[in-house]
Formats: structure tokens, sequence, C-alpha cells
């Protein structure tokens, strides 16, 4: 994504559904979740997908207040048109190489500035939150979005249960490092494993969530399987997939796409059509979907609910 400047999207870049529907990553990752569906049903139910091929006829099971009401991007899109470079750099890559992660068993490890450190079994570690549909606009840095539902619950709800002390002011995320299942890591592209960070008022604000889900169903490998950050007022590559540690520190942690251009890609990435990636304005963007640009939102609209985390910080020199 970030290495190439990026082009318009081009609908011929976005796979067909017919393609789409034979892939082995679709079957591997089915599973239909019911109405008002916890964590744990939404784990230990698996059966095949009966998939909605209409998707506005898709309704949350449990609506979120910060919901848009902005169309869906259709699922088909949300799941083919990927950046997660542990599966390869094109577009296309990760709904075509991510069926070989390993998901069932998964363990999260969350450590650092705790009084509660702990490694959970994901099913433990989602056990005990009610799943919310949340339907947020994503800003990608490359400068297209999309509307995307997903199903998850507040990441403040992992950090009150685990207790940071008073030494923890920043929270460091890192994803699977697995190169015989993520082909992508067999390459240099990044530094693996890929890290990201929050500072911790961030990282407790409402809005940014944990998602193990999309579309009322489990995530889709190629969207960060089987859990992910989701932080909505920042560029999308804030938001790490397959996470495996959550560690609670003093110091602003490294982040990947920080440390492979540091003058492109700042730590904090709010979404800022004031400040211009060095290569591409960063004014409008492209909706997925949609032929004409519209211009860019400040925090991507969610100004009313984060803007206040920073207040006197002058966001050009903290992009
Ligand atoms: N997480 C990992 N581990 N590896 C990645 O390459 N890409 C990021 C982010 N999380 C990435 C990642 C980028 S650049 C974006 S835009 C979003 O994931 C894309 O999420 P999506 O494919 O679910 O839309």
């Amino acid at each position: 994504m970030l290495i190439k400047k990026p082009d318009d999207v081009a609908s011929s870049e976005i796979t067909d559904e017919k393609t789409y529907f034979n892939r082995r990553s679709f079957m591997k990752t089915a599973a239909v979740a019911a109405a008002g569906v916890t964590a744990y049903s939404l784990f230990s139910k698996k059966t095949s997908l009966t998939f909605a091929q209409d998707d506005n006829s898709w309704k949350p099971a449990n609506p979120s207040k910060f919901n848009t009401t902005e169309a869906l991007t259709p699922y088909k899109d949300v799941t083919t048109y990927n950046n997660f470079y542990e599966f390869g750099t094109d577009k296309s890559d990760p709904a075509e190489n991510a069926w070989r992660l390993k998901t069932n068993p998964w363990t999260i490890e969350v450590n650092g500035y705790v009084k509660k450190p702990a490694t959970y079994h994901l099913e433990d570690f989602v056990k005990p939150y009610k799943l919310e549909d949340r339907i947020y606009r994503m800003r990608c840095v490359e400068g297209w979005s999309m509307v995307i539902p997903w199903l998850g619950f507040p990441l403040s709800e992992i950090i009150k249960r685990v207790q940071p002390t008073s030494k923890a002011k920043f929270v460091a995320f890192q994803t699977l490092y697995r190169p015989d299942e993520m082909i992508g890591q067999r390459r240099d592209v990044l530094q693996w494993p890929y890290v990201e960070g929050l500072r911790l008022d961030e990282a407790m604000n409402p809005l940014a969530i944990l998602a193990v889900g999309l579309y009322g169903k489990t995530l889709p490998n190629q969207n960060g399987a089987p859990l992910r950050l989701v932080v909505p007022w920042k560029y999308g590559f804030k938001g790490i997939k397959s996470i495996v540690q959550i560690r609670f520190v003093e110091n602003q942690p490294p982040t990947t796409w920080n440390l492979s251009a540091p003058n492109e890609y700042g730590f904090y990435s709010n979404v800022n059509p004031t400040v211009d990636h060095p290569r591409w304005s960063q004014a409008r963007e492209r909706r997925i979907g949609e032929f004409f640009k519209r211009p860019t939102l400040m925090f991507n609209g969610y100004g009313d609910q984060v803007a206040s985390m920073y207040s006197g910080m002058d966001l050009r020199k903290y992009f």
C-alpha cells in the first residue's frame, strides 16, 4: 500500500463475487452469529455460512450509539480489498493467502505495567463481553474509505480488567509472527512482527474497539482474525490485525509504519485533511463504490468524541 504511490481504485481490482465465493478462506472463516450475539456464542456455534447476498438487507443485531447511518460497503469489497502485508502487498493477496493462518488455538498475552498480567485463550479473553455491531467510517492513508460494520467490544473493557498501574502511559500491540502461514513475512517488506500503539487515553476512548467479526459474523482471516484493533478516527494502518500481545508501557512504543518511513507515518496518524502525506494530498478521499471523491473529514468525522484528547497539541508536528 504505502510503499507505492496509491492509484485510484479500479473496479477491476475488486474480485468478482463468483471467485470470492469459491475461495477457501471464505469456507474456513464462515460462521453465523445469532441475534444478540455474545463472544462466546460467536466462537462456539460454528456452522456453515448462509450469507445474505444483499448487504442492504443486513441489520445490526446489537447496534451501538456510535454508528454512522451511511451506506455500508459491501461485504465482498470489505473482505477482498485489504491491506495485510503478512500475506502480500497487493490488495487481493490477503483474501488469496490468509486461509493458511491457523486461528485456533489462539492466545493473547497481556503484560507490562498492569496489576493482572495474563495469557488468555481467545475464548476466555472475549467471553465476558456482549458484542456490539459498530458501524464505522474507515479511512486508509492511501486515500480510500469504507463503511464497515464491525462486531466487537470496547478496548477499555480489557484495560479495566487487567488494571494498568500509574506507570502505564501507552498500550503496545503486536501481531503474530508465523512465516510458515503468513507467507508475506518471508520477505523483508516491513519489520516483523507488525507492531502498533496508542496513548492510554486514546485506548480508553469509547470509540476504540477490539473486533472479532464484521457483518455479524466471525472475522475473515484477511481482515485480521481472530482479533484486531479498530480506531476509526485514525488512518487504517493503526488497526493492527491478528493480535497476540498487548503490553502496557511507559514510553511511546515503536510502530511498524513509522519504523518503515518516519517522514511519512507518525505515531498519532489521526485522519487530518490539512496534513498531506509527503507524496499525495489528504484533502479528499474515494469511498469504495463511489465515483466522485469526497472531502476528508478531520478525525474522520469523529471530532466530537476525540478532539479534546489532542487539545494543545500541534497536530502538524504530531501527525
Ligand atoms: N495489521 C497487520 N498486522 N499487518 C498489516 O499489514 N495493515 C494495516 C491495518 N492493519 C496491516 C494491519 C492497514 S495499512 C490497513 S489500511 C488496515 O489494516 C486494513 O484493514 P482491512 O483490510 O480490514 O480493511
